[in-house]
């Protein structure tokens, strides 16, 4: 089969990648356990999971950066688990300051072409053009220092880029920029990602950056994928209780379970599969899945509201637990003060239920 590789002339030549059964040991560590995933071609997979469950090592292993002490890694139907590093073609990113500091951004971005034998000019060009497509054509000139971490990190990507390779792979590489910047940067790699066609590996423990970017989530845990999935899936139907309690704000609400469905503050709401489904159960219903109405009457009372822009969290204490409860808009909010008793519902949306 035809891999063309990708670059910013030509859009949509992703390749597929496959992780087949993969392990890992470090010593006693046992890193990678069995770990399997298809990405398809031109496809952003983000790998969520918490620190040390694995990510980085899957990461390495597809960049020829360290081995795989079992199973197989396939790009474009070819398999190169054991394939050096300098033949695979890869573009790596890691987490930040891995320019060269003594080259100017544009010679930064040059220096995977010089390595391949691309001779001055066409090198210049290319690496001024891939400095263009992420928006720091007018900073050629500078170094590293000179340059704000969001755009060293832009620097990285454009030097990562520059090479064509067949695959991006990249490292938690927004994780030591401050939250806004990081916002930023992440909407600018996954357009520059969709409009090159890459196919693109992205680890992150950021659950936020996972949901937001990829076009499925893997999430990992201990070296395994619980699960991989497009991001609302992910966060509707979790199949695992990893994934409902890692993925997403939730509480944990005590009910009764059966038939399919769990009785929660007075409301019977369905249960996903996969988890506790009869007696004494934890529902875990999400905060934007439970309603406050303002009541004289009400069992229940607010502990404190937190405005988020377009929406806003209450604090709302029960007669034996604290939950939270999200709503969309200020207007919501009105009636929802420190001490206000209210009522509370939960919607009929699926739930994961744990033992109790
Ligand atoms: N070179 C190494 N030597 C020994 N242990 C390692 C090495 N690299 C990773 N590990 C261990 O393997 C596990 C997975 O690490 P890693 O892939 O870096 O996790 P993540 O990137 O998800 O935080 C951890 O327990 C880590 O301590
Ligand atoms: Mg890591």
């Amino acid at each position: 089969m035809t891999t063309a590789s990708p670059s910013p002339e030509t859009t949509g030549h992703g390749v597929a990648v496959v992780f087949e059964d993969m392990h890992r040991w470090y010593g006693p560590v046992h890193a990678l356990q069995g770990l399997s995933i298809d990405i398809a071609p031109g496809e952003l997979v983000a790998l969520l999971g918490p620190s040390g469950c694995g990510k980085t090592t899957a990461l390495r292993a597809l960049g020829g950066l360290d081995v795989v002490d079992q199973g197989r890694i396939l790009v474009g139907g070819k398999d190169i688990t054991n394939l050096p590093a300098n033949k695979r073609n890869m573009g790596i990113v890691f987490q930040a300051y891995s320019l060269f500091p003594n080259m100017t951004a544009l010679d930064n971005v040059a220096y995977g072409l010089r390595l391949r034998g691309m001779d001055a000019s066409t090198r210049k060009k290319k690496a001024q053009d891939t400095l263009d497509l992420v928006g720091l054509g007018d900073q050629a000139r500078k170094y590293p220092h000179q340059m704000s971490g969001g755009q060293q990190q832009r620097v990285a990507l454009a030097r990562a880029l520059a090479i064509e390779p067949s695959v991006l792979l990249l490292d938690e590489p927004l994780s030591a920029l401050d939250a806004k910047v990081r916002r930023q940067l992440r909407e600018e790699i996954r357009r520059i990602q969709i409009m090159v066609g890459i196919t693109t590996l992205f680890v992150t423990h950021d659950q936020e950056e996972a949901l937001a970017m990829g076009d499925r989530v893997g999430v990992m845990s201990a070296g395994r994928l619980e699960q991989i999935a497009a991001p609302a899936e992910l966060y509707d139907r979790p199949k695992t209780r990893f994934v409902a309690e890692f993925v997403g704000l939730t509480n944990r609400i005590p009910g009764v379970a059966g038939n399919g469905a769990v009785e929660v503050l007075g409301a019977r709401v369905p249960l996903l599969p996969g988890g506790a489904d009869r007696g004494r159960v934890g529902a875990l219903v999400r905060p934007e899945n439970i309603q406050l109405k303002p009541a004289e009457t009400g069992s229940a009372h607010v502990l404190a509201v937190s405005f988020l822009g377009s929406l806003c969290r209450a604090q709302v204490a029960l007669s034996d637990q604290t939950i939270v409860v999200a709503q969309m808009g200020a207007a919501e909010s009105v009636g929802l003060y420190p001490g206000a008793k209210v009522d509370v519902g939960v919607m009929p949306a699926p739930v994961f239920a744990v033992a109790d």
